[in-house]
């Protein structure tokens, strides 16, 4: 049937009604396809998961769910927010607010949507001393009614799906009781999606490096909350490095979050791309490519060299020459006009092992030539 919109007649009022139903189904079946299908996400992580380094990943994997670094209500709602939200080709797309306000972060969330992402999440992990100040991240387990608020007012402001991403538990507040204590208070809130770094943290004594490491991971809290609210969606964090571990982990729960693994080895995402979904193996020589000509479009925009490759140090780990590129990269890309050309001379340091093999048969002259 042709429809002419240009001429359309008012609308029946059943064909609110269809549509009404219409966009509740897509949004249900998106939610349900949010809580059952195994998901890969890259952790928030300050200093790295920045929009550059997401454009690379988003190169690598079609699929995974990117987190942001950390972004306080403070500094997106006192500045211009486009300095802190501006981000391209990264979709899906999780905005990290870092906060304690209701209103702040109602607006922050409604920012998060105009600014085209999926997803609003809600820090409540980081055990630094400067958040701690702030009255921020993981100290904020000890209030779960607060953070009950919080995420109810994003959620006010928002239609994305608005998460918590937490620890364990808090110092001395560390049993399953206490976990299932400050899940709950967020599920009667309405939360339906958590993410769980499944350590808790130790406020005072640590360093936010040594709280990544020394309080041991259990993962069995997650799979009990999981087996304790079964709406409930719940993704395990912490200490996943490898393929076959994150494929045990999804036989528990639908969905694994990485952080340090994928940044010393972004190319993990594509493995776990092939071993989850089936999917074709990224194309390493395309994804350099084209993100190469993003770098050329970002330092015409004046963005600094060092800005994008300080991601780009792990990328030929393990194959001949990452040593010789990684060394030349870190010690010429600080330089105050290095441009692209310090990023290819770098590259010319890394050769695929058939070709050196190659060069070898064909004598010492052909390779010396290879490498001038
Ligand atoms: C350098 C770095 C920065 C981090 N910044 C954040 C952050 O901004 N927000 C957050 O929730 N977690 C942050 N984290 C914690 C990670 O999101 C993740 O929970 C933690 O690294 C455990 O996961 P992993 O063992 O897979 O790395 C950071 C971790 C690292 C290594």
């Amino acid at each position: 049937m042709c429809y002419n919109w240009a001429h359309r007649e008012p609308a029946a009022p059943w064909r609110h009604i269809v549509m009404a139903f219409a966009m509740l189904h897509y949004r249900h079946s998106k939610i349900n396809a949010r809580m059952t299908q195994p998901s890969i996400s890259v952790a928030p992580m300050m200093g790295c998961t920045d929009r550059h380094f997401r454009y690379l990943l988003r190169l690598i994997s079609p699929r995974a769910l990117l987190y942001t670094e950390m972004v306080t209500t403070g500094a997106l709602l006192n500045n211009d927010p486009e300095r802190f939200l501006q981000h391209t080709q990264d979709t899906p797309c999780a905005l990290q607010l870092g906060g304690n306000q209701p209103d702040a972060l109602g607006r922050s969330a409604k920012l998060a949507e105009e600014f085209g992402y999926q997803e609003v999440n809600l820090n409540v992990g980081c055990p630094s001393d400067r958040v701690q100040e702030g009255g921020i991240g993981a100290c904020l387990m000890a209030t779960p009614r607060l953070v009950a608020e919080c995420f109810d007012a994003m959620r006010g402001n928002t239609s994305l799906p608005v998460t918590i991403k937490s620890r364990i538990g808090i110092d001395n507040q560390d049993s399953w009781d206490d976990f299932h204590k400050f899940i709950s208070t967020l599920y009667n809130a309405g939360c339906r999606d958590f993410i769980v770094h499944a350590r808790k943290a130790i406020l005072r004594g640590l360093s936010p490096k040594e709280n990544r490491e020394i309080p041991p991971l259990k993962y069995d809290f997650v799979y009990r909350a999981a087996a304790a609210f079964p709406d409930a969606r719940f993704t395990l964090n912490g200490g996943i490095k490898t393929v076959p571990e994150t494929q045990a982990i999804l036989k528990q729960v639908p969905a694994a979050m990485l952080g340090r693994a994928v940044y010393d080895n972004p190319w993990l995402l594509s493995d776990l791309d092939q071993a989850i979904y089936g999917d074709a193996p990224a194309e390493r020589r395309t994804v350099l490519e084209h993100f190469r000509d993003y770098m050329m479009t970002e330092l015409s925009r004046s963005t600094r060299l060092k800005h994008i490759t300080r991601h780009l140090l792990t990328l030929f780990q393990g194959q001949p020459g990452a040593r010789a590129y990684r060394r030349y990269l870190s010690e010429h890309m600080y330089d105050d006009h290095a441009d692209i050309t310090i990023f290819d001379e770098a590259c010319q340091l890394v050769r695929p092992m058939h070709e050196r093999e190659a060069n070898r048969l064909a004598g010492p002259a052909q390779e010396r030539s290879q490498y001038v």
